[in-house]
């Protein structure tokens, strides 16, 4: 049996021969700081190999804080003659030795030789993000994502939880965005509704599984763009009052937030204010991507707003409004996380994070950003979009894809990386696994592993074992034969990608903004 561990560890030597076998009288000793490492190490062994650990014999496996000084989530794992020792850096070390351990007893069917290995993360940020807007996830299916990422080391599960075909977190003040937002009358597969949301409770349990996974939650609640299901619950958020329907297709909707009226600030705030209840992390995510202007032009809320801020342009106005909407949120205390789409932007305070995900800012510019002091995670969509069909993202490119530019005066301003399962299209979680897995280990090794390990083809020798972990967790993901396609299924590929815009090919929303257009203007010179 060849041993191997994704992401790959800083140092790893194996010897050949087994000499520790982990049976159900097995102890399993630990200090204050295991605790949450072996809670998960025993669910591991009920639901990989039905064992119960009792804990009365000679074998043992312990797991403890570091004596002395260690990165703070690095840990060492050593196995030796009757035991198997890892000790962290702090709670978070001991927990990523024990995800190691899994991964090797799995390989090992419980049986392991001498093993030494010494690992430590590249990045503090390594982060999954979950669109759960347009197709909602159940409680129980973000805990397999949880769980799956505690396996690769990611530490930050980013919800998108809103978006323009559904609002999917329970708020009391402002509850129609729930009983309205949540539902759609048919989707792109189908003329069949689809609905689906968190209560308050269901969040609390998502929060406490997380951290007990050491994985921080960011909630991200999109605007003023990508907001038709807040504009469905309340029509008054849009500029002329519109009375929309939750969106059914896909694409940049042209009905926004009005962000003249101070009435949508006092709406966003509240949405705000109560998602911070539910969600204890810093960081919390405020959207702020693809937003046209074109209402905002014709409205005379926005109008007079970008008047009375002195603004030059509508552009102007978008980040006046990402502005507030930060500085409240810092208010309170957290910090703010926002899209970022152009280096127009600019003028949001430094203290936003940047979530870097189009080519229309540059690296450079990216990079003269974080040297004038603002943070970023790398989310690039050319290598970490997961929704992407294989065919324009494989998988050697995600793994090759490098999160660091050149020229960076503070490394810490690169947070790290993120990448993002958008769901268009990824009705179920069979895609949501294809589209996942094998991604997700390529990803992890290039957030956790040092940049040095880069290695593809030694990746690459490992995927037989990754898969079959997959396996035993009854995860779906895609051969190999999938993830890198041949020239004839990536032609195909790409085709079926580009057909999307076939749905939302722009004349709906030409039609739509003609009328819009005609029917204000009109009323306005009536007036
Ligand atoms: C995005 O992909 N619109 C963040
Ligand atoms: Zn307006």
């Amino acid at each position: 049996m060849k041993f191997s561990v994704i992401p790959e560890p800083l140092q790893m030597e194996t010897g050949a021969e087994p000499l520790f076998t982990l049976t159900r009288l097995c102890e399993i000793e630990c200090d204050s700081a295991g605790e949450k490492a072996k809670k998960n190490l025993l669910k591991f062994l009920g639901d990989a190999f039905s064992m119960e650990v009792l804990g009365t014999g000679r074998e043992r496996v312990v797991l403890r804080l570091s004596e002395e000084a260690m990165p703070d989530e690095g840990y060492r794992l050593t196995v030796r003659d009757h035991e198997a020792v890892i000790v962290g850096g702090t709670e978070r070390g001991i927990f990523y030795g024990v995800q190691t351990l899994k991964q090797l007893l799995l390989q090992g069917e419980l049986s392991l030789p001498r093993i030494r290995i010494e690992d430590s993360p590249r990045f503090p940020y390594r982060g999954f993000m979950l669109d759960c807007a347009r197709y909602f996830f159940t409680k129980e299916a973000v805990f397999v994502f949880l769980e799956m990422m505690a396996m690769h080391k990611l530490n930050k599960l980013h919800l998108h939880l809103s978006d323009d075909q559904g609002f999917r977190v329970m708020l009391e003040d402002n509850i129609l965005l729930t009983e309205i937002g949540s539902y759609r009358s048919h989707t792109n597969f189908g003329k069949v509704p689809h609905s689906g949301f968190y209560t308050k409770q269901d969040i609390r349990e998502i929060v406490a599984f997380a951290q007990e996974r050491c994985i921080d939650i960011i909630p991200e609640i999109d605007s003023p763009g990508h907001s038709v299901s807040m504009i469905a619950a309340y029509p008054q958020l849009s500029c002329f009052d519109r009375e929309l329907t939750v969106a059914t297709g896909w694409g940049i909707k042209h009905d926004v937030l009005c962000v003249g009226k101070e009435s949508t600030y006092d709406f966003i705030f509240s949405v705000f204010d109560e998602l911070m209840e539910l969600f204890p992390g810093e960081l919390i995510h405020l959207g702020g991507d693809e937003v046209p202007t074109m209402r905002w032009e014709l409205c005379p809320h926005c109008r007079k707003k970008k008047e009375e801020m002195g603004l030059q342009s509508f552009a102007d106005l978008h980040t006046y409004y990402l502005g507030r909407v930060a500085a409240h949120i810092e208010s309170r205390g957290r910090k703010a996380v926002m899209w970022n789409d152009r280096p127009k932007e600019k003028n949001v305070s430094k203290s936003v994070v940047w979530q870097l995900w189009n080519s229309e800012m540059s690296h450079e510019e990216a990079v003269a950003e974080m040297n004038s002091g603002r943070d970023f995670i790398i989310s690039c969509s050319d290598a970490y979009y997961l929704d992407l069909p294989y065919a324009l993202t494989d998988l050697q490119t995600c793994y090759e894809f490098e999160p660091a530019f050149e020229g960076i005066r503070e490394p810490s301003r690169l947070m790290g990386a993120e990448c993002c399962l958008w769901g268009e299209y990824v009705p179920t979680m069979a895609k949501a696994g294809y589209c996942t897995y094998p991604r997700l280990g390529a990803f992890a090794e290039r957030v956790w592993s040092a940049a040095e390990k880069k290695d593809y083809t030694h990746f690459c020798g490992k995927l037989e074992n990754y898969y079959a972990m997959l396996d035993c967790f009854g995860i779906d993901y895609a051969k190999m034969s999938r993830a890198m396609p041949g020239a004839l299924s990536r032609m195909g590929g790409r085709l079926y990608w580009e057909r999307r815009k076939l749905h939302w090919g722009g004349l709906h929303n030409l039609i739509d903004d003609f009328t819009v257009k005609n029917k204000y203007t009109i009323k306005e010179k009536k007036q």
